[in-house]
């Protein structure tokens, strides 16, 4: 077997934390059995104790060690049979076993399926399920590649497993399946219309504006995914962007401007401080593109980012609800 998937394992059953890739972000991951094990990933990330952390488990059949899922089987094997392994988290009523400090003293505790094959070669092999928030410190931008986790945790953690770049790019779909009419409690690549057809049921769908007012799932934060650099937001065809340059600025399009030219003489900008998501505005390359530019952004030191926002339909509404997130720091 691979050294490297061995030494985690070790390292994990010894009660230590290591960084592992998923589909979606790099986990921060820690024996979820093991609270002394969990509160260091708090540590090193600066977390708060009261933002829960996701357990990560090999398949449907670990469910049942972790929570109460008997309640919930129906929507549970639909979920579970069309989206696993996948990005979507489901919430149900913890067990005993799981430490408070997992679930931040709730009585339920958020389960998922990673699609990543060095994740689940860990999981196989430590025979552990996994507590794995995202690898930034607390409140930044999320890391998609093991460059970014580096820059930002550095030497905090001996063993990182790099998994190449990330093929989502946002973190999982949380779904509170317990409550009567099923909801989303933070939008993913699994969108709202897809879980309703699954589950043959309709479904409440994030709100934003509700959720950063009065968080409905603890840790979902107004402010979060946040760069250093100020960042505004802009709607797609805006005029005047302009009015808010500041010093040495940056723009990013969801898709590489057609008439690349123009813009930039209109923008007064140089060439080399336009950007774009994707070349195309493909959602998905956007999705998976997002973190990484921002925080390559971030570290070019540029007094601004100005950043369009994308359609708000399919993943585009879990992109935006991480941009007003990131925004959400800064004066608009
Ligand atoms: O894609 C993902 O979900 C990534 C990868 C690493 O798996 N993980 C991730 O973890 O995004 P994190 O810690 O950055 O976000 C976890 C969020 C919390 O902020 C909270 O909103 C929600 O999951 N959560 C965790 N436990 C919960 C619970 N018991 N009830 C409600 N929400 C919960
Ligand atoms: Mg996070």
């Amino acid at each position: 077997m691979n050294a490297d998937i061995v030494a985690a394992s070790r390292e994990l059953k010894g009660g230590g934390v290591v960084v592992l890739p998923t589909e979606t972000v790099y986990g921060l991951a820690a024996n979820a059995l093991d609270g002394e094990a969990v509160r260091k990933i708090f540590t090193i990330k600066g977390r708060p104790l009261n933002n829960p952390l996701i357990l990560h488990v090999l398949d449907s059949s670990w469910l049942e060690r972790y929570s109460h899922v008997k309640k919930y089987s129906i929507r549970i094997e639909k979920i579970t049979g069309a989206f696993w392994p996948g990005p979507i988290t489901v919430v149900l009523p913890k067990k005993a076993i799981i430490p408070d400090i997992v679930t931040s003293g709730s009585s339920r505790v958020a389960i998922r399926c990673p699609d990543h094959p060095i994740f689940q070669a860990v999981l196989r092999t430590s025979d552990l399920p996994l507590a794995a928030p995202s690898a930034n410190p607390f409140g930044y931008v999320s890391p998609t590649c093991i460059g970014q986790v580096k820059a930002t945790l550095g030497d905090r953690v001996k063993i990182m497993l790099d998994g190449g770049e990330c093929a989502i790019g946002l973190e999982s779909t949380i779904l509170d399946i317990t409550s009567p009419v099923p909801r989303i409690l933070r939008p993913g690549a699994i969108t709202a219309d897809a879980i309703s057809e699954v589950l043959g049921e309709d479904i409440i769908d994030h709100d934003v504006q509700i959720v950063s007012e009065n968080p409905s799932a603890p840790g979902q934060l107004k402010q979060h995914y946040c760069t250093d650099t100020r960042l505004v937001l802009f709607e797609h065809g805006s005029r005047e962007l302009s009015q808010y340059f500041a010093g040495k600025t940056a723009i990013v399009f969801m898709q590489r401007p057609k008439n690349f030219d123009g813009i930039a003489k209109k923008l007064q900008l140089p060439a080399e401080a336009i950007f774009w998501f994707s070349d195309d505005g493909n959602l998905n390359v956007v999705a998976r593109n997002l973190f990484s530019t921002l925080q390559r952004l971030d570290s070019a030191h540029y007094n601004a980012i100005l950043c369009e926002r994308p359609p708000r339909a399919g993943i585009g509404i879990a992109i935006d609800d991480r941009l007003l997130r990131a925004a959400a720091k800064f004066k608009q």
